[in-house]
């Protein structure tokens, strides 16, 4: 890790149109390159609102975001097509959203060809080297989305994500739905790429013994205000909010 930054976030404010509740009152954060920033907190708390606000996939009414040097929410046309492939996402379920008679050579042919890597062969090479990058065996090119197992899944969305070499990649409860063995696993492969690239990571999740396995740091949501912020560490071993220790009381593996 190191102490540039690449991703922050000041003072914002969301709320759904036509609502007048808050759903992110005052949010700040900031994450470096190379750093895992876990944001935790209950279900309905503003975690997932959060992170489509800084894929830019909703809009702030209030706030200030920069990514990689750049006013994020500024960026229009080309420098933000450029820049989009610098911030990649993975979620609970990524490949629900394809056709699941797509094979996974077209869903990772894709992302290559959309950042403009024209030559097909020059795409096959990738395509190998990203299935090897998440230790997945070539051969499950010509396999279909519905025929791979919930971990290949995630790896392949984890290449995807990989294809466009992003600087941070959001994961919004990418191992929720994994049983333990596969989640060890994952966050193995999360850990050994961003020691290779320095990758930066917010990592959802509403599970802090999976936060204390990966993260250097902690920013713990609740009711649209981040509560608790810090070395997750200290935050594990000295909670403050009430929040946070209930957050610790209920995951079984983190109880002393
Ligand atoms: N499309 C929507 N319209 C109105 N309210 C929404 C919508 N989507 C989510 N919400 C509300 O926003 C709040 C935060 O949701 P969300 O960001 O999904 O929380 P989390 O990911 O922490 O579970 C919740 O109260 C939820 O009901
Ligand atoms: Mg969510």
């Amino acid at each position: 890790m190191t102490d540039q930054v690449i991703l922050q976030a000041e003072g914002l404010k969301f709320g759904f149109p036509g609502t007048n509740k808050l759903i992110l009152n005052d949010v700040s954060l900031s994450i470096s390159r190379g750093e895992t920033l876990a944001l935790v907190g209950r279900s309905g708390s503003g975690k997932s609102t959060l992170a489509r606000i800084l894929l830019r996939l909703i809009k702030p009414q209030r706030g200030q975001i920069s990514f990689n040097g750049a006013d994020w929410l500024a960026l229009q046309g080309k420098h933000l097509r450029q820049m989009r492939a610098k911030m990649q996402m993975v979620f609970q379920d990524p490949l629900a959203a394809f056709n699941p008679n797509s094979t996974i050579c077209t869903l990772l042919d894709e992302p290559l060809r959309i950042h403009g890597m024209r030559e097909v062969h020059q795409r096959a090479i990738m395509i190998t080297q990203l299935l090897y990058r998440v230790a997945l065996d070539p051969a499950l090119i010509t396999r279909r989305v519905d025929e791979v197992s919930g971990g290949q899944r995630q790896r392949i969305a984890i290449a995807r994500a990989l294809a466009t070499k992003p600087e941070l990649i959001v994961l919004d409860e990418a191992v929720a739905s994994l049983d333990v063995s596969v989640r060890a696993h994952i966050l193995d492969l999360l850990q050994d790429i961003q020691a290779r690239d320095q990758t930066s990571y917010l990592f959802i999740t509403h599970d802090l013994a999976v936060a204390k396995r990966i993260a250097h740091k902690i920013a713990v949501m609740d009711e649209g205000k981040i509560v608790e912020y810090g070395r997750a560490d200290d935050i594990l071993d000295d909670p403050q909010t009430a929040i946070t220790k209930a957050l610790i009381a209920a995951s079984p593996r983190l109880k002393r």
